[in-house]
Protein backbone atom coordinates (compact mmCIF):
# COMPACT_ATOMS: atom_id res chain seq x y z
CA UNK A 1 0.00 0.00 0.00
CA UNK A 2 1.63 3.49 -0.40
CA UNK A 3 0.07 6.41 0.40
CA UNK A 4 0.02 9.11 -2.17
CA UNK A 5 1.65 12.38 -0.57
CA UNK A 6 -0.49 15.31 -1.96
CA UNK A 7 1.69 17.81 -0.02
CA UNK A 8 5.17 16.44 -1.53
CA UNK A 9 3.78 16.49 -5.06
CA UNK A 10 2.24 19.73 -4.93
CA UNK A 11 6.00 20.81 -3.43
CA UNK A 12 7.28 19.84 -6.60
CA UNK A 13 4.89 21.44 -9.24
CA UNK A 14 5.25 24.55 -7.43
CA UNK A 15 9.02 23.79 -7.82
CA UNK A 16 8.63 23.35 -11.72
CA UNK A 17 6.29 27.07 -11.96
CA UNK A 18 8.82 28.71 -9.71
CA UNK A 19 11.32 27.76 -12.38
CA UNK A 20 9.09 28.63 -15.60
CA UNK A 21 7.53 31.92 -13.70
CA UNK A 22 11.47 33.08 -13.36
CA UNK A 23 12.00 32.43 -16.80
CA UNK A 24 9.07 34.49 -18.19
CA UNK A 25 10.34 37.43 -15.82
CA UNK A 26 13.34 37.49 -17.90
CA UNK A 27 11.90 37.90 -21.11
CA UNK A 28 9.72 40.41 -19.84
CA UNK A 29 6.80 38.73 -18.41
CA UNK A 30 5.62 38.76 -14.81
CA UNK A 31 2.45 36.52 -14.20
CA UNK A 32 -0.58 38.03 -12.24
CA UNK A 33 -3.24 36.10 -10.83
CA UNK A 34 -5.94 38.28 -9.42
CA UNK A 35 -7.95 36.85 -6.31
CA UNK A 36 -11.06 38.02 -5.03
CA UNK A 37 -12.64 37.08 -2.44
CA UNK A 38 -16.24 38.43 -0.80
CA UNK A 39 -17.38 38.01 3.10
CA UNK A 40 -15.95 36.70 6.00
CA UNK A 41 -16.55 32.50 4.88
CA UNK A 42 -14.10 31.44 7.45
CA UNK A 43 -13.03 28.17 5.18
CA UNK A 44 -12.49 30.77 1.80
CA UNK A 45 -10.59 33.02 3.79
CA UNK A 46 -7.93 30.45 4.12
CA UNK A 47 -8.41 28.78 1.07
CA UNK A 48 -7.76 32.40 -0.46
CA UNK A 49 -4.83 32.87 2.00
CA UNK A 50 -3.11 29.68 0.69
CA UNK A 51 -3.56 30.62 -3.13
CA UNK A 52 -1.79 34.49 -2.71
CA UNK A 53 0.83 32.45 -0.33
CA UNK A 54 1.82 29.77 -3.31
CA UNK A 55 1.65 32.63 -5.62
CA UNK A 56 4.44 34.35 -3.57
CA UNK A 57 6.14 31.08 -3.55
CA UNK A 58 6.36 30.90 -7.40
CA UNK A 59 7.02 34.10 -7.91
CA UNK A 60 3.25 34.68 -9.53
CA UNK A 61 2.36 38.34 -8.45
CA UNK A 62 -1.62 38.19 -6.57
CA UNK A 63 -3.69 41.36 -6.98
CA UNK A 64 -5.82 40.64 -3.82
CA UNK A 65 -9.22 41.64 -3.30
CA UNK A 66 -11.04 41.33 -0.09
CA UNK A 67 -14.56 42.80 -0.66
CA UNK A 68 -17.21 42.96 2.41
CA UNK A 69 -20.44 40.74 2.08
CA UNK A 70 -22.75 43.27 1.16
CA UNK A 71 -20.65 44.01 -2.25
CA UNK A 72 -23.37 43.93 -5.28
CA UNK A 73 -23.39 42.06 -7.83
CA UNK A 74 -22.89 45.22 -10.44
CA UNK A 75 -19.52 46.19 -7.94
CA UNK A 76 -18.14 42.83 -8.18
CA UNK A 77 -19.18 42.45 -12.54
CA UNK A 78 -17.64 46.29 -12.59
CA UNK A 79 -14.10 44.62 -10.79
CA UNK A 80 -14.27 41.19 -13.48
CA UNK A 81 -14.51 43.79 -16.41
CA UNK A 82 -11.77 45.78 -15.31
CA UNK A 83 -9.52 42.58 -14.67
CA UNK A 84 -10.48 41.54 -17.85
CA UNK A 85 -9.48 44.04 -19.95
CA UNK A 86 -5.89 45.06 -17.91
CA UNK A 87 -2.98 43.32 -20.27
CA UNK A 88 -1.60 42.67 -16.86
CA UNK A 89 -3.42 40.10 -15.37
CA UNK A 90 -3.28 36.50 -16.33
CA UNK A 91 -6.07 34.80 -14.40
CA UNK A 92 -8.90 35.96 -12.21
CA UNK A 93 -10.30 33.84 -9.10
CA UNK A 94 -13.41 34.58 -7.72
CA UNK A 95 -13.39 32.07 -4.45
CA UNK A 96 -17.13 30.49 -4.28
CA UNK A 97 -18.96 30.34 -2.38
CA UNK A 98 -20.35 33.92 -3.10
CA UNK A 99 -23.00 35.54 -0.81
CA UNK A 100 -26.91 34.62 -1.39
CA UNK A 101 -27.41 37.61 -3.33
CA UNK A 102 -24.37 37.27 -6.08
CA UNK A 103 -25.53 34.87 -8.76
CA UNK A 104 -22.45 32.81 -9.02
CA UNK A 105 -23.42 31.86 -12.71
CA UNK A 106 -23.63 35.36 -13.73
CA UNK A 107 -20.03 35.87 -11.95
CA UNK A 108 -18.43 32.75 -13.48
CA UNK A 109 -19.90 33.82 -17.14
CA UNK A 110 -18.24 37.18 -16.72
CA UNK A 111 -14.96 36.12 -16.67
CA UNK A 112 -12.89 35.69 -19.52
CA UNK A 113 -12.36 32.44 -20.58
CA UNK A 114 -8.69 32.87 -21.20
CA UNK A 115 -8.48 34.33 -17.61
CA UNK A 116 -10.84 31.56 -16.26
CA UNK A 117 -7.94 29.36 -14.29
CA UNK A 118 -10.39 27.77 -12.07
CA UNK A 119 -11.74 25.99 -15.69
CA UNK A 120 -15.57 26.77 -14.77
CA UNK A 121 -16.84 28.97 -17.30
CA UNK A 122 -18.83 27.18 -19.75
CA UNK A 123 -16.09 27.28 -22.70
CA UNK A 124 -13.78 25.83 -20.95
CA UNK A 125 -15.64 23.24 -19.59
CA UNK A 126 -17.23 22.42 -23.12
CA UNK A 127 -13.71 22.39 -24.32
CA UNK A 128 -12.68 19.64 -21.64
CA UNK A 129 -15.22 17.82 -23.07
CA UNK A 130 -14.58 17.59 -26.50
CA UNK A 131 -11.04 17.68 -25.32
CA UNK A 132 -9.73 20.96 -27.16
CA UNK A 133 -7.22 23.00 -25.16
CA UNK A 134 -8.48 24.67 -22.48
CA UNK A 135 -8.13 25.72 -18.33
CA UNK A 136 -8.70 22.48 -16.76
CA UNK A 137 -10.60 22.45 -13.58
CA UNK A 138 -7.80 22.42 -10.99
CA UNK A 139 -9.09 19.70 -8.50
CA UNK A 140 -9.55 16.76 -10.76
CA UNK A 141 -6.74 17.75 -12.98
CA UNK A 142 -4.73 17.55 -9.65
CA UNK A 143 -6.16 13.98 -8.85
CA UNK A 144 -5.17 13.40 -12.86
CA UNK A 145 -1.64 14.77 -11.92
CA UNK A 146 -1.19 12.62 -8.85
CA UNK A 147 -2.23 9.33 -10.38
CA UNK A 148 -0.15 9.97 -13.28
CA UNK A 149 2.87 10.75 -10.65
CA UNK A 150 2.45 7.36 -9.09
CA UNK A 151 2.00 5.75 -11.83
CA UNK A 152 -1.49 4.56 -11.03
CA UNK A 153 -2.52 2.49 -14.59
CA UNK A 154 -5.92 4.03 -15.73
CA UNK A 155 -5.89 3.27 -19.46
CA UNK A 156 -8.93 0.48 -19.33
CA UNK A 157 -9.37 0.13 -15.63
CA UNK A 158 -12.90 1.19 -13.71
CA UNK A 159 -13.23 4.16 -12.41
CA UNK A 160 -15.79 5.01 -10.02
CA UNK A 161 -16.98 8.87 -8.97
CA UNK A 162 -18.74 9.47 -6.25
CA UNK A 163 -20.32 12.88 -6.36
CA UNK A 164 -21.26 14.79 -9.11
CA UNK A 165 -20.95 18.48 -8.13
CA UNK A 166 -19.57 20.72 -11.71
CA UNK A 167 -16.54 21.33 -9.38
CA UNK A 168 -15.07 17.97 -9.04
CA UNK A 169 -17.54 15.55 -9.59
CA UNK A 170 -18.35 15.75 -13.29
CA UNK A 171 -15.10 17.08 -14.78
CA UNK A 172 -13.74 14.19 -13.11
CA UNK A 173 -15.19 11.44 -14.61
CA UNK A 174 -14.33 13.56 -17.90
CA UNK A 175 -10.78 13.92 -16.87
CA UNK A 176 -10.71 9.81 -16.67
CA UNK A 177 -12.59 9.26 -19.68
CA UNK A 178 -9.79 10.85 -21.38
CA UNK A 179 -7.17 8.73 -19.89
CA UNK A 180 -9.20 5.59 -21.43
CA UNK A 181 -10.71 4.55 -18.08
CA UNK A 182 -14.11 3.10 -17.80
CA UNK A 183 -16.36 5.82 -16.09
CA UNK A 184 -19.03 5.49 -13.66
CA UNK A 185 -20.64 8.27 -12.20
CA UNK A 186 -22.47 7.47 -8.69
CA UNK A 187 -24.45 9.96 -6.84
CA UNK A 188 -27.42 10.21 -4.00
CA UNK A 189 -30.02 8.28 -6.29
CA UNK A 190 -27.36 5.65 -7.01
CA UNK A 191 -29.39 2.34 -6.15
CA UNK A 192 -26.73 0.16 -5.14
CA UNK A 193 -23.44 2.30 -4.19
CA UNK A 194 -21.79 -0.76 -2.28
CA UNK A 195 -21.81 -2.83 -5.31
CA UNK A 196 -20.42 -0.05 -7.85
CA UNK A 197 -17.80 1.09 -5.76
CA UNK A 198 -16.57 -2.73 -4.59
CA UNK A 199 -16.14 -3.01 -8.08
CA UNK A 200 -13.43 0.39 -8.99
CA UNK A 201 -10.20 0.23 -10.20
CA UNK A 202 -9.91 3.64 -9.13
CA UNK A 203 -12.66 5.33 -6.58
CA UNK A 204 -13.34 8.73 -5.92
CA UNK A 205 -14.87 9.92 -3.07
CA UNK A 206 -16.02 13.30 -3.50
CA UNK A 207 -19.53 13.62 -1.13
CA UNK A 208 -18.93 15.26 1.97
CA UNK A 209 -20.07 13.00 4.28
CA UNK A 210 -17.06 11.99 7.02
CA UNK A 211 -15.22 8.81 6.99
CA UNK A 212 -18.58 7.38 5.12
CA UNK A 213 -16.33 5.09 2.99
CA UNK A 214 -15.45 1.95 5.40
CA UNK A 215 -13.84 -1.42 3.60
CA UNK A 216 -17.40 -2.84 2.11
CA UNK A 217 -16.79 -0.39 -0.44
CA UNK A 218 -13.72 -1.35 -1.40
CA UNK A 219 -12.05 -3.69 -3.89
CA UNK A 220 -8.91 -5.01 -3.22
CA UNK A 221 -6.14 -3.41 -4.46
CA UNK A 222 -8.35 -0.28 -5.67
CA UNK A 223 -6.44 2.90 -5.54
CA UNK A 224 -8.55 5.26 -3.65
CA UNK A 225 -8.73 9.29 -3.99
CA UNK A 226 -10.40 11.29 -1.33
CA UNK A 227 -11.57 14.94 -1.86
CA UNK A 228 -13.26 15.16 1.02
CA UNK A 229 -12.85 18.62 3.54
CA UNK A 230 -14.79 16.91 6.30
CA UNK A 231 -14.89 17.33 10.12
CA UNK A 232 -15.44 13.92 12.01
CA UNK A 233 -17.26 13.70 15.56
CA UNK A 234 -14.59 15.53 17.48
CA UNK A 235 -13.86 17.77 15.23
CA UNK A 236 -10.94 17.31 13.30
CA UNK A 237 -10.49 17.66 9.68
CA UNK A 238 -10.90 14.22 7.78
CA UNK A 239 -11.93 13.01 4.27
CA UNK A 240 -15.19 11.11 2.87
CA UNK A 241 -13.25 7.64 3.18
CA UNK A 242 -12.39 6.16 6.73
CA UNK A 243 -8.33 6.24 6.07
CA UNK A 244 -7.29 3.86 8.85
CA UNK A 245 -10.06 1.07 8.31
CA UNK A 246 -9.46 1.04 4.56
CA UNK A 247 -5.71 1.70 3.87
CA UNK A 248 -4.64 -2.11 4.25
CA UNK A 249 -7.35 -3.13 1.58
CA UNK A 250 -5.65 -0.06 -1.19
CA UNK A 251 -3.12 -0.21 -3.42
CA UNK A 252 -3.06 3.80 -3.17
CA UNK A 253 -5.03 5.91 -1.09
CA UNK A 254 -5.02 9.47 -0.50
CA UNK A 255 -4.83 11.55 2.83
CA UNK A 256 -6.57 14.21 4.71
CA UNK A 257 -5.05 16.47 4.59
CA UNK A 258 -2.10 16.30 2.87
CA UNK A 259 -3.38 14.54 -0.21
CA UNK A 260 -5.98 16.03 -3.08
CA UNK A 261 -6.01 19.99 -1.22
CA UNK A 262 -2.64 21.00 -2.02
CA UNK A 263 -2.76 20.10 -5.30
CA UNK A 264 -5.67 22.13 -6.22
CA UNK A 265 -3.28 25.12 -5.56
CA UNK A 266 -0.64 23.48 -7.37
CA UNK A 267 -2.28 23.42 -10.75
CA UNK A 268 -3.91 27.20 -9.87
CA UNK A 269 -0.65 28.36 -10.47
CA UNK A 270 0.00 25.88 -13.04
CA UNK A 271 -3.24 27.43 -14.89
CA UNK A 272 -2.15 30.69 -14.00
CA UNK A 273 1.92 30.60 -15.88
CA UNK A 274 0.09 28.66 -18.89
CA UNK A 275 -2.33 32.25 -19.22
CA UNK A 276 0.89 34.22 -18.57
CA UNK A 277 2.75 32.05 -21.41
CA UNK A 278 -0.19 32.74 -24.24
CA UNK A 279 0.85 36.48 -23.87
CA UNK A 280 3.28 35.88 -25.98
CA UNK A 281 1.23 34.84 -28.73
N1 LIG B 1 -14.51 26.89 -3.73
C1 LIG B 1 -14.23 25.59 -3.50
N2 LIG B 1 -13.32 25.13 -4.39
C2 LIG B 1 -13.02 26.17 -5.18
C3 LIG B 1 -12.13 26.33 -6.29
O1 LIG B 1 -11.44 25.41 -6.74
N3 LIG B 1 -12.10 27.57 -6.84
C4 LIG B 1 -12.87 28.60 -6.40
N4 LIG B 1 -12.78 29.76 -7.02
N5 LIG B 1 -13.71 28.49 -5.39
C5 LIG B 1 -13.77 27.28 -4.79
Amino acid sequence: MTIIDGKKTSQDIKDEVRDEVAKLKKGGVEPMLAVILVGENPASQVYVRNKKRACEYTGIRSLSYELPENTTEEELLKLIDELNNRSDCDGILVQLPLPKHIDEKKITNAISPKKDVDGFHPVNVGNMLIGDECFLPCTPHGIIELLHRYGVVLDGKKAVVVGRSNIVGKPMAMLLLRENATVTICHSHTSDLKKECTEADILIAAIGKPKFFTPEYIKNGAAVIDVGMDRDENGKLCGDVDFEAVKDKCSFITPVPGGVGPMTIAMLMQNTLISSSHRMR
